[in-house]
């Protein structure tokens, strides 16, 4: 089985993409890999900081003995996501995680958008992400995508960052509403890590 890091410090994550992988790939965070520090990720679309984020990991795996030298993994990924609103033209998109400005927390990000859209009809919303796997120096691409409104209040507890505004289409719950199963086959990030599975079995 291959041993892929997975360049997030979300512990969601890690946790959504270990349960989509469970049984195909051994999925290390970076935590269990010992790396540590910020991840660069300032790049203007998702491919590009999806992109960022794998190579700052693949460079380690190929420089740092401290973490076992290249032979102890196959390769990692990264993931980027963005929430695109149709009646913000798209935003916050790429710059969903630093919505309500740097260190911002979740709620921060909710009450920013939930302003934003106050008395707005047009509730339409996607998610998009970009996995960019790092496997031998070459990089491969996959995508996810999920339509949905966003709510007009919070509703549920799992989950997290948007998920509690988030109704994905032919549902009438939120994405912190689901089972964490659920929402894994319907996601953005369900989607794109099965594009990623296809690939490596
Ligand atoms: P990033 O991929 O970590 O840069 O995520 C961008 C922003 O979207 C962050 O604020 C995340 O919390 C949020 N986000 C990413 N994935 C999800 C998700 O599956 N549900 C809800 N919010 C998400």
């Amino acid at each position: 089985m291959k041993r892929l890091i997975f360049a997030t410090n979300n512990r969601h994550k890690v946790e959504e993409v270990c349960a989509a992988l469970q049984g195909s790939v051994e999925v290390v965070s970076l935590a269990e890999a010992g790396l540590e520090g910020e991840i660069p990720e300032t790049s203007d679309t998702l491919q590009g900081n999806a992109q960022q984020k794998a190579q700052w990991v693949w460079q380690r795996i190929r420089d740092a003995h401290t973490i076992g030298g290249p032979d102890s993994y196959d390769g990692c990924f990264a993931d980027d996501t963005g929430l695109e609103v149709d009646a913000l033209g798209g935003a916050p998109g790429v710059y969903s995680a630093r919505y309500a400005g740097e260190h911002c927390s979740f709620d921060d990000n909710i009450n920013k958008l939930l302003a934003a859209l106050q008395g707005e009809s047009n509730r339409k919303a996607d998610f998009r992400t970009v996995i960019c796997l790092i496997e031998d120096s070459k990089e491969y691409y996959f995508e996810g995508r999920v339509d949905g409104q966003i709510l007009t209040e919070r509703h549920g507890d799992e989950g997290f960052g948007y998920d509690p505004i988030f109704m994905p289409d032919r549902f009438a719950v939120s994405f912190a509403e689901m089972p964490l199963t659920v929402k894994n086959k319907i996601s953005h990030r369900g989607r794109a890590v099965e594009a990623l599975k296809k690939h490596l079995l």
